[in-house]
C-alpha cells in the first residue's frame, strides 16, 4: 500500500528560488526511504512538503501534489496531518518550544485534546522507551544535541503518526549517539512505521529499502539502495563519495 505519494512537485520560495523541480515518487507503507544529496539540493524543502509545512507555513509557489495516506497535504491543516506524519527537524531547536521536556511531550497531546490520564500514560511510556525519563524536568534548550534529537522524536511519537521523517538527525550525533539513534529508527521500522531518512552521507544505508538522490532539486536516482551503493561511478560523478 502506498502511504506517501509525491506527484510532479515543484516549489519556489517566496523570494523566488526554485528549489524542487518536478519531483515524483511513492513510498510503500512500512518501508524506509533514504533521501540523499549534497548541501542545498533541496532535501529539507522536500521534507517540508512531505509533512505540509509547505504550503501551510512557507507560502511560495507549490505545484503538483503530495498525498499522505491518500489525503492531499494542501487540503488538510498541519494540526490534522500531525497525526499521520511527524518530522524531526534538521535543527531540533526549531521544534522544542516548551520550558520542560515533559511539557514538550504534552504540547501536541493537549492540542489534540487527549484526556489527561491517557496523556500522562503516553508521555511516560514514550520517555521510558527512549530512555529520557530522567530528563523530564529539564529545559529542552539546555540539553545536548543528541538529547534534543531524542526529545524531538519523543514529541513526534506522542501522536503515533504512521510516517516519520528524520531530517539529518544523525548528522550532529557522535558515533555512539548515532548508533543508538539508528537502533531507535530500526525499532520503529520493526513496528511497521514508514520512515523517511534524510542524510548527506551514506551512514544509514543499511536501513534504506529505497533511496532517492536529489541534485539541484531534481530526482537523479530512485531505486534499490544496494544497487546505488555498488555504483561507485555514479556516486563519484555526483560527489556523494570522494
Ligand atoms: N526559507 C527559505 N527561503 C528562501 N530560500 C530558501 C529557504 N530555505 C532554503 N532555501 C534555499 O533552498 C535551497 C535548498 O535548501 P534546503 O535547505 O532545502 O537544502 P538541503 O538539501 O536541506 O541542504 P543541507 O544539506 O545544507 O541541509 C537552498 O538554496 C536554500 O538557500
Ligand atoms: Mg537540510
Amino acid at each position: 500500500m502506498i502511504c506517501l505519494g509525491v506527484e510532479n512537485l515543484s516549489y519556489t520560495y517566496p523570494q523566488g528560488t526554485t528549489v524542487l523541480k518536478e519531483v515524483s515518487f511513492t513510498i510503500q507503507a512500512g518501508s524506509c526511504l533514504g533521501i540523499i544529496g549534497l548541501n542545498g539540493c533541496g532535501k529539507t524543502t522536500l521534507c517540508y512538503c512531505l509533512c505540509g509545512i509547505i504550503p501551510h507555513f512557507y507560502k511560495g509557489a507549490m505545484e503538483g501534489r503530495v498525498l499522505v495516506n491518500g489525503s492531499e497535504t494542501r487540503e488538510h491543516s498541519l494540526h490534522t496531518m500531525a497525526e499521520e506524519i511527524g518530522i524531526v527537524l534538521q535543527d531540533p531547536n526549531d521544534q522544542l518550544l516548551m520550558p520542560t521536556v515533559e511539557d514538550e511531550l504534552a504540547f501536541s497531546l493537549e492540542n489534540h485534546r487527549v484526556p489527561r490520564g491517557e496523556m500522562q500514560k503516553r508521555i511516560y511510556r514514550i520517555m521510558d522507551r527512549l530512555g529520557i525519563t530522567g530528563l523530564k524536568d529539564e529545559h529542552p534548550h539546555r540539553l545536548s544535541g543528541g538529547e534534543k534529537q531524542l526529545v524531538a522524536l519523543a514529541a513526534v511519537l506522542t501522536l503515533d503518526p504512521s510516517i516519520i521523517v528524520f531530517d539529518e538527525s544523525l548528522s550532529m550525533l557522535d558515533a555512539q549517539a548515532s548508533h543508538k539513534f539508528k537502533a531507535m529508527m530500526k525499532k520503529l521500522k520493526e513496528q511497521q512505521k514508514t520512515l523517511v531518512i534524510v542524510d548527506h552521507t551514506l551512514q544509514a544505508f543499511d536501513l534504506f529499502d529505497q533511496v532517492l538522490v536529489l541534485e539541484k532539486g531534481r530526482v537523479i536516482f530512485h531505486g534499490d539502495g544496494d544497487a546505488l551503493r555498488k555504483d561507485r561511478e555514479f556516486l563519484k560523478t555526483h560527489q556523494l563519495i570522494m
